[in-house]
């Protein structure tokens, strides 16, 4: 599988094994494709793991899968958790720390997404996506807080690319992320006297993922990939550098930061 990382992500990365021994990372969106390479990556590095998603069944599973890379890991997967109810989340804070002790990093990353346009948009549907986007990542920030606060931990939020300019049928999403870079920005101001870091990371066009292949017709793939300045498509594993890096020591100074992972495709003139 393309998509996931295997024991040679340690081999060939420029990554301290056990960089994240002790830590324990709490990730919404966590069974998706970008938001379990950012967790493979921690879990490679040491850290335990709790993700969490609509789909039971996807969910644990992919906890299961990613637990088996590292022996001794723990990964609990929790479903039925959607991040638009803040009771989904806060019980989940609370089993999480009874069984992993507590959270030092957590990952904003649930998302939902289509393409529409706006005379086709119902009002319910800009609502479910905000509500999905932006209120999930407040909800999360809230519910994980005290743990925060209490071991000065890291939350990254995942955010795009796609409200940097206007792009058509994504009214919705943009609108969101717009929202969730700001509340980034908030957050790293208010929280930062408590230690706690609060960054952003924004994925420009990556293969392989949902987002991707959902999102970008396929008529439209091979003109986009023409206009990325770096000449192709971004990797999950390069989502998960940038996860790795942020949570890192090396990052110790950076908050109220949005990482834009694009080959610099949204400042392509010829983008526009
Ligand atoms: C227009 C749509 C629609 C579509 C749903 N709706 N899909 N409208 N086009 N394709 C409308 C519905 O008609 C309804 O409005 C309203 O949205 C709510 O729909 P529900 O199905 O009831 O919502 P829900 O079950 O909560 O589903 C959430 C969802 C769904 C977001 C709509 O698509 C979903 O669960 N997706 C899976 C997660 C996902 O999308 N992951 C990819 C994220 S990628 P009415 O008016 O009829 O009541 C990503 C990357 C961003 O975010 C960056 C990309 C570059």
């Amino acid at each position: 599988m393309p998509n996931t990382l295997g024991p040679d992500y340690l081999k060939n990365s420029v990554w301290k094994p056990h960089l994240f021994d002790g830590k324990v990372v709490f990730v919404t969106g966590g069974a998706g494709t970008i938001c379990r390479v950012q967790t493979e990556a921690l879990v490679l590095l040491g850290a335990n793991a709790v993700i969490l998603g609509r789909n039971p069944a996807k969910t644990e599973k992919a906890a299961k899968e990613i637990a088996t890379l590292r022996p001794g890991a723990k990964v609990l997967g929790i479903g039925n958790c959607d991040v638009r109810n803040i009771e989904n989340l806060t019980a989940a804070v609370d089993r999480t720390v009874k069984e992993l002790g507590h959270i030092d990093f957590v990952i904003a990353g649930a998302a939902g997404n289509f393409l529409s346009p706006f005379t086709s948009l119902s009002s319910n549907a800009f609502r479910t996506v905000t509500e999905i986007d932006l209120i999930g990542a407040f909800n999360t920030a809230k519910a994980t807080y005290d743990q925060l606060r209490e071991h000065k931990g890291h939350i990254i939020f995942v955010s795009a690319t796609l409200h940097y300019k206007g792009l058509p049928f994504q009214s919705h999403a943009a609108a969101a992320k717009a929202g969730i870079d700001s509340l980034t920005k908030t957050l790293a101001v208010e929280l930062g006297p408590m230690g706690i870091q609060s960054n952003g990371i924004a994925p420009g066009p990556i293969e392989g993922t949902e987002g991707f292949d959902r999102l970008v017709p396929e008529d439209i793939r091979q003109r986009s990939l023409e206009l990325i300045p770096l000449g192709r498509l971004g990797k999950t594993v390069e989502i998960a550098d940038a996860t790795v890096y942020l949570f890192s020591p090396a990052a110790s100074y950076v908050t109220g930061q949005i990482l834009v992972v694009d080959g610099a495709e949204w400042q392509s003139t010829s983008g526009a």
